[in-house]
Protein backbone atom coordinates (compact mmCIF):
# COMPACT_ATOMS: atom_id res chain seq x y z
CA UNK A 1 0.00 0.00 0.00
CA UNK A 2 1.07 3.46 -0.55
CA UNK A 3 -0.18 6.06 2.29
CA UNK A 4 -2.20 8.83 1.36
CA UNK A 5 -1.01 12.40 1.84
CA UNK A 6 -2.61 15.60 1.49
CA UNK A 7 -0.22 15.95 -1.62
CA UNK A 8 -1.20 13.03 -3.23
CA UNK A 9 -4.87 14.29 -2.73
CA UNK A 10 -4.41 17.60 -4.58
CA UNK A 11 -2.35 15.41 -7.36
CA UNK A 12 -5.36 13.19 -7.57
CA UNK A 13 -7.88 16.22 -8.06
CA UNK A 14 -5.08 17.44 -11.32
CA UNK A 15 -5.12 13.92 -12.57
CA UNK A 16 -9.07 13.86 -12.47
CA UNK A 17 -9.32 11.02 -9.81
CA UNK A 18 -11.85 11.49 -7.77
CA UNK A 19 -11.69 11.39 -3.81
CA UNK A 20 -13.20 8.96 -1.25
CA UNK A 21 -13.87 9.98 2.36
CA UNK A 22 -16.03 8.61 5.33
CA UNK A 23 -16.10 9.17 9.21
CA UNK A 24 -14.87 7.27 12.12
CA UNK A 25 -14.62 7.25 15.87
CA UNK A 26 -13.22 4.25 16.45
CA UNK A 27 -10.16 1.39 15.95
CA UNK A 28 -12.51 -0.93 14.68
CA UNK A 29 -14.29 1.32 12.38
CA UNK A 30 -11.13 2.77 11.09
CA UNK A 31 -9.26 -0.58 9.83
CA UNK A 32 -12.29 -1.69 8.10
CA UNK A 33 -12.71 1.43 6.07
CA UNK A 34 -8.95 1.76 5.40
CA UNK A 35 -8.71 -2.02 4.31
CA UNK A 36 -11.41 -0.71 1.60
CA UNK A 37 -9.23 1.74 0.06
CA UNK A 38 -10.95 4.65 1.16
CA UNK A 39 -8.84 7.92 0.36
CA UNK A 40 -9.30 10.00 3.54
CA UNK A 41 -10.63 8.66 7.67
CA UNK A 42 -12.86 12.06 9.06
CA UNK A 43 -12.75 12.14 12.69
CA UNK A 44 -15.28 14.00 12.14
CA UNK A 45 -17.50 15.72 15.16
CA UNK A 46 -20.16 14.25 13.81
CA UNK A 47 -18.86 11.90 16.52
CA UNK A 48 -20.88 14.34 19.16
CA UNK A 49 -23.78 12.94 17.17
CA UNK A 50 -23.48 9.27 16.23
CA UNK A 51 -21.36 8.18 18.94
CA UNK A 52 -22.83 10.69 21.94
CA UNK A 53 -26.42 10.92 21.17
CA UNK A 54 -26.54 14.53 21.37
CA UNK A 55 -28.60 16.88 18.90
CA UNK A 56 -25.84 19.15 17.52
CA UNK A 57 -22.09 19.28 17.41
CA UNK A 58 -21.37 21.65 19.82
CA UNK A 59 -21.51 19.80 22.97
CA UNK A 60 -18.33 17.66 21.83
CA UNK A 61 -14.80 18.80 23.52
CA UNK A 62 -11.22 18.70 22.15
CA UNK A 63 -10.67 15.61 25.09
CA UNK A 64 -13.39 13.67 23.33
CA UNK A 65 -12.04 14.37 19.61
CA UNK A 66 -8.41 13.43 20.66
CA UNK A 67 -9.44 10.29 21.91
CA UNK A 68 -11.43 9.22 18.67
CA UNK A 69 -8.94 10.47 16.75
CA UNK A 70 -6.40 8.39 18.79
CA UNK A 71 -8.40 5.32 18.67
CA UNK A 72 -8.62 5.65 14.58
CA UNK A 73 -5.13 6.34 13.93
CA UNK A 74 -4.22 3.04 15.94
CA UNK A 75 -6.29 1.31 12.93
CA UNK A 76 -4.94 2.40 9.82
CA UNK A 77 -2.03 1.93 7.08
CA UNK A 78 -3.04 3.98 4.58
CA UNK A 79 -5.70 6.35 4.74
CA UNK A 80 -5.26 10.00 5.16
CA UNK A 81 -6.69 11.30 8.63
CA UNK A 82 -8.39 14.49 8.82
CA UNK A 83 -9.62 15.45 12.50
CA UNK A 84 -11.89 18.01 13.32
CA UNK A 85 -11.38 21.21 15.43
CA UNK A 86 -15.06 21.00 17.84
CA UNK A 87 -16.63 24.04 18.41
CA UNK A 88 -15.34 26.23 21.11
CA UNK A 89 -11.18 25.17 20.72
CA UNK A 90 -10.27 27.77 17.70
CA UNK A 91 -13.18 30.24 17.39
CA UNK A 92 -11.98 32.83 20.14
CA UNK A 93 -8.45 33.55 19.14
CA UNK A 94 -5.48 32.27 16.76
CA UNK A 95 -3.09 31.18 19.85
CA UNK A 96 -5.96 28.95 20.68
CA UNK A 97 -6.72 27.34 17.73
CA UNK A 98 -3.22 26.72 17.13
CA UNK A 99 -2.96 25.29 20.68
CA UNK A 100 -5.42 23.17 19.74
CA UNK A 101 -4.39 21.98 16.10
CA UNK A 102 -1.43 21.07 17.76
CA UNK A 103 -2.83 19.03 20.72
CA UNK A 104 -4.90 16.92 17.93
CA UNK A 105 -1.44 16.54 16.05
CA UNK A 106 0.88 15.93 19.02
CA UNK A 107 -1.59 13.45 21.23
CA UNK A 108 -3.99 11.72 18.32
CA UNK A 109 -1.03 11.14 16.04
CA UNK A 110 -3.72 12.22 12.95
CA UNK A 111 -2.00 14.10 9.95
CA UNK A 112 -4.40 17.33 9.92
CA UNK A 113 -7.68 19.09 10.88
CA UNK A 114 -10.34 20.48 9.59
CA UNK A 115 -12.08 23.43 10.75
CA UNK A 116 -15.53 25.32 9.92
CA UNK A 117 -15.66 29.01 8.40
CA UNK A 118 -13.77 31.67 6.12
CA UNK A 119 -12.75 34.73 6.09
CA UNK A 120 -13.84 34.80 9.86
CA UNK A 121 -11.33 32.79 10.88
CA UNK A 122 -8.25 33.57 8.46
CA UNK A 123 -5.60 34.56 10.92
CA UNK A 124 -6.46 31.02 12.74
CA UNK A 125 -5.93 29.56 9.44
CA UNK A 126 -2.49 31.24 8.88
CA UNK A 127 -1.12 30.00 12.22
CA UNK A 128 -1.93 26.77 11.94
CA UNK A 129 -0.53 26.40 8.53
CA UNK A 130 2.28 27.95 9.48
CA UNK A 131 2.81 25.63 12.61
CA UNK A 132 3.31 23.02 9.37
CA UNK A 133 0.16 21.54 10.29
CA UNK A 134 -2.40 20.76 6.99
CA UNK A 135 -5.73 22.28 6.99
CA UNK A 136 -9.17 21.11 5.76
CA UNK A 137 -11.77 23.55 4.86
CA UNK A 138 -15.21 23.21 5.54
CA UNK A 139 -18.01 25.34 3.87
CA UNK A 140 -21.73 25.94 3.21
CA UNK A 141 -24.00 24.12 6.23
CA UNK A 142 -21.37 24.24 8.70
CA UNK A 143 -22.67 22.49 11.56
CA UNK A 144 -21.46 24.51 14.23
CA UNK A 145 -23.09 27.03 13.05
CA UNK A 146 -26.59 25.41 13.27
CA UNK A 147 -28.44 28.19 15.81
CA UNK A 148 -27.40 30.83 13.72
CA UNK A 149 -28.73 29.36 10.83
CA UNK A 150 -31.48 27.39 12.69
CA UNK A 151 -32.29 24.98 9.71
CA UNK A 152 -30.15 22.13 8.06
CA UNK A 153 -31.63 23.16 4.81
CA UNK A 154 -29.59 23.86 1.40
CA UNK A 155 -27.00 26.91 2.11
CA UNK A 156 -26.40 29.72 -0.53
CA UNK A 157 -29.20 29.35 -2.97
CA UNK A 158 -29.48 33.58 -2.77
CA UNK A 159 -26.57 35.23 -4.59
CA UNK A 160 -25.03 37.33 -1.57
CA UNK A 161 -24.47 33.87 0.23
CA UNK A 162 -23.10 32.07 -2.89
CA UNK A 163 -20.82 34.95 -4.40
CA UNK A 164 -19.32 35.11 -0.32
CA UNK A 165 -18.57 31.12 -0.77
CA UNK A 166 -16.69 31.54 -4.03
CA UNK A 167 -14.83 34.17 -2.20
CA UNK A 168 -14.43 32.08 1.33
CA UNK A 169 -13.11 29.29 -1.23
CA UNK A 170 -10.50 31.24 -2.92
CA UNK A 171 -9.32 32.52 0.20
CA UNK A 172 -8.52 29.17 1.54
CA UNK A 173 -6.77 27.68 -1.18
CA UNK A 174 -4.76 31.66 -1.06
CA UNK A 175 -4.18 30.82 2.67
CA UNK A 176 -2.80 27.33 1.75
CA UNK A 177 -5.28 24.77 2.55
CA UNK A 178 -4.65 21.20 1.12
CA UNK A 179 -8.40 20.90 0.44
CA UNK A 180 -11.97 21.71 1.67
CA UNK A 181 -15.39 20.13 2.53
CA UNK A 182 -18.44 21.86 1.23
CA UNK A 183 -21.62 20.69 2.69
CA UNK A 184 -25.36 21.28 1.55
CA UNK A 185 -24.97 23.51 -1.21
CA UNK A 186 -26.25 23.61 -4.81
CA UNK A 187 -24.52 21.46 -7.34
CA UNK A 188 -24.16 24.27 -10.14
CA UNK A 189 -22.55 26.34 -7.28
CA UNK A 190 -20.13 23.57 -5.80
CA UNK A 191 -19.26 22.52 -9.56
CA UNK A 192 -18.37 26.02 -10.20
CA UNK A 193 -16.17 26.03 -6.78
CA UNK A 194 -14.16 22.94 -7.83
CA UNK A 195 -13.48 24.14 -11.15
CA UNK A 196 -12.62 27.99 -9.57
CA UNK A 197 -9.90 25.59 -7.40
CA UNK A 198 -6.83 23.59 -7.29
CA UNK A 199 -7.27 21.50 -4.66
CA UNK A 200 -9.75 19.09 -4.39
CA UNK A 201 -13.24 19.75 -3.01
CA UNK A 202 -15.24 16.87 -1.27
CA UNK A 203 -18.87 17.52 -1.47
CA UNK A 204 -21.55 16.00 0.88
CA UNK A 205 -24.58 17.06 -0.72
CA UNK A 206 -22.79 18.97 -3.09
CA UNK A 207 -23.79 17.03 -5.84
CA UNK A 208 -21.08 15.19 -8.68
CA UNK A 209 -19.57 18.26 -9.92
CA UNK A 210 -16.97 18.06 -6.94
CA UNK A 211 -13.80 16.40 -6.74
CA UNK A 212 -14.88 13.80 -4.32
CA UNK A 213 -17.27 12.64 -1.35
CA UNK A 214 -17.42 12.66 2.07
CA UNK A 215 -20.35 10.60 3.88
CA UNK A 216 -20.85 9.52 7.69
CA UNK A 217 -19.65 5.88 7.77
CA UNK A 218 -22.74 5.15 9.97
CA UNK A 219 -25.13 6.76 7.93
CA UNK A 220 -24.40 5.32 4.33
CA UNK A 221 -24.15 1.20 6.17
CA UNK A 222 -28.02 2.42 7.28
CA UNK A 223 -27.43 1.94 11.28
CA UNK A 224 -29.42 5.11 11.49
CA UNK A 225 -33.11 5.09 10.33
CA UNK A 226 -34.44 8.64 11.80
CA UNK A 227 -32.02 11.07 9.33
CA UNK A 228 -32.94 11.20 5.39
CA UNK A 229 -31.37 13.76 3.33
CA UNK A 230 -32.03 13.18 -0.02
CA UNK A 231 -27.70 13.04 -0.91
CA UNK A 232 -27.99 10.08 1.65
CA UNK A 233 -27.13 6.52 -0.19
CA UNK A 234 -27.51 3.64 1.75
CA UNK A 235 -25.15 1.00 1.11
CA UNK A 236 -26.20 -1.97 3.66
CA UNK A 237 -29.48 -1.43 5.91
CA UNK A 238 -27.09 -2.53 8.94
CA UNK A 239 -30.13 -1.11 11.44
CA UNK A 240 -32.23 -4.08 10.39
CA UNK A 241 -29.66 -6.95 10.68
CA UNK A 242 -28.19 -6.22 13.63
CA UNK A 243 -31.55 -5.78 15.21
CA UNK A 244 -32.24 -9.22 14.04
CA UNK A 245 -28.91 -10.27 15.09
CA UNK A 246 -29.63 -9.05 18.50
CA UNK A 247 -32.76 -10.88 18.41
CA UNK A 248 -31.79 -13.56 17.63
CA UNK A 249 -28.63 -14.19 20.43
CA UNK A 250 -31.85 -12.91 22.49
CA UNK A 251 -33.73 -15.56 21.94
CA UNK A 252 -31.61 -18.05 21.76
CA UNK A 253 -29.94 -17.00 25.47
CA UNK A 254 -33.86 -17.09 26.69
CA UNK A 255 -34.56 -20.45 24.93
CA UNK A 256 -31.10 -21.83 26.18
CA UNK A 257 -29.64 -22.56 22.63
CA UNK A 258 -27.21 -20.62 23.43
CA UNK A 259 -23.91 -21.73 24.02
CA UNK A 260 -24.43 -24.96 23.14
CA UNK A 261 -21.78 -28.11 23.91
CA UNK A 262 -19.46 -27.21 21.51
CA UNK A 263 -19.48 -23.37 22.51
CA UNK A 264 -18.36 -24.30 26.06
CA UNK A 265 -15.17 -25.48 27.99
O1 LIG B 1 -18.30 15.89 11.18
C1 LIG B 1 -18.51 15.42 10.05
O2 LIG B 1 -18.90 14.24 9.89
C2 LIG B 1 -18.31 16.30 8.89
C3 LIG B 1 -18.68 15.77 7.55
C4 LIG B 1 -20.16 15.65 7.41
C5 LIG B 1 -18.09 16.59 6.45
O3 LIG B 1 -17.81 17.37 9.06
NA1 LIG C 1 -17.71 18.10 11.19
Amino acid sequence: YKRVTTKSLVDMKANGQKISMLTAYDYTMAKIVDGAGIDVILVGDSASNVMAGHETTLPITLDQMIYHASSVVRGIERCLVVVDLPFGSYQSDPKEALRSAIRIMKESGGHSIKLEGGKEIKESIKRILNAGIPVMGHLGLTPQSIYKFGTYTVRAKEEEEADKLLEDALLLERLGCFALVLEKVPAALAEKVAKSLSIPVIGIGAGGGVDGQVLVTHDMLGMTHEFNPRFLRRYNDLYTSMTTAFENYSADVKSGDFPNAEEQY
